[in-house]
């Protein structure tokens, strides 16, 4: 079923605070065009549960071309761990040959992570939204205190959704701590991306991740030249007012 009217603000009030299997079912039970955006550890728990709840939900992840090896590896091992039909998705090669050329590999470290970004990760995240009517991602809100204390169980995704097309998203693991994350993965022996071992914990593209000391918050390894409060990457523009238009 899908389910244009619903009512968003009852849902999230029917769905604060409680258990992720009950937000991902909801978001099943609502919605038939959905989908799961993996790139990491919180990922593969919704990954876990969703496929104990509906056997064909579809998975997306978005494939930068800066990935670290480990990363196309755990890809893989989730894939086939799961024997889930998981849709990688890749930026478009004319905007991205053109960005290159003008400003080289990486331009980010110069003049910030927006544009590239926006090409390698946002761009093709619009392409496969415009599909869904509504998505579901890992995001924690204790992952960051600068832009995501507010996130929600659900929300209309003012960042990508069109006049003709209202999107919705799902943060089943709002309310989770890292901590919880890694327990279910022990747990149910679920596949993890080996970089883990080596003191990385929120991954992202190679150039743009590093690992972090202990007690070190866990996004201070992404994009460390930047400040806090810009480290979104227009994936989850919402999360920062003057960002919501995901522009990149
Ligand atoms: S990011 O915006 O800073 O890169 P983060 O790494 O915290 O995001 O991940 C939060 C959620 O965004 C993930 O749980 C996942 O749902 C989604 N996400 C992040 N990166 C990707 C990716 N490369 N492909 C698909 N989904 C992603
Ligand atoms: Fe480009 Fe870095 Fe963004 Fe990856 S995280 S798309 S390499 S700026």
């Amino acid at each position: 079923m899908n389910n244009p009217d619903i009512d968003i603000a009852k849902l999230q009030d029917g769905l604060q605070g409680r258990n992720p299997r009950k937000i991902l079912r909801a978001a099943l039970e609502n919605f038939s065009s959905i989908a799961i955006s993996f790139s990491g550890a919180e990922d593969v728990v919704l990954i876990d549960m969703a496929l104990k709840i509906d056997r064909n939900i579809q998975v997306f992840t978005l494939d930068t071309g800066r990935l670290h090896p480990e990363t196309y590896h755990f890809l893989e091992e989730v894939r086939k761990h799961y024997q889930i039909e998981l849709d990688v998705l890749t930026p478009d090669r004319q905007i991205l040959d053109e960005m290159v050329k003008r400003k080289g590999l990486f331009s980010f470290y110069v003049d910030g992570h927006q544009e590239c970004c926006g090409i390698r990760k946002v761009e093709p995240l619009r392409r496969k939204l415009a599909t869904l009517d509504a998505w579901i991602t890992g995001q924690r809100r204790d992952q960051s205190l600068d832009t995501r204390q507010e996130l929600p169980e659900v929300q209309q995704d003012t960042a990508f959704s069109t006049p003709d097309h209202a999107l919705i998203k799902f943060n089943p693991l709002a309310g989770w701590s890292s901590a919880q994350v890694w327990d279910y993965i022990e747990a149910w022996q679920a596949p993890y991306n080996a970089l883990h071992r080596q003191g990385y914990v929120s991954i992202g593209c190679e150039p743009c991740t590093r690992a972090v000391l202990p007690n070190q918050h866990e996004r201070a390894g992404r994009w460390w030249w930047e400040d806090a409060n810009k480290k979104e990457c227009g994936l989850h523009a919402g999360n920062v007012p003057e960002q919501g238009d995901a522009t990149g």
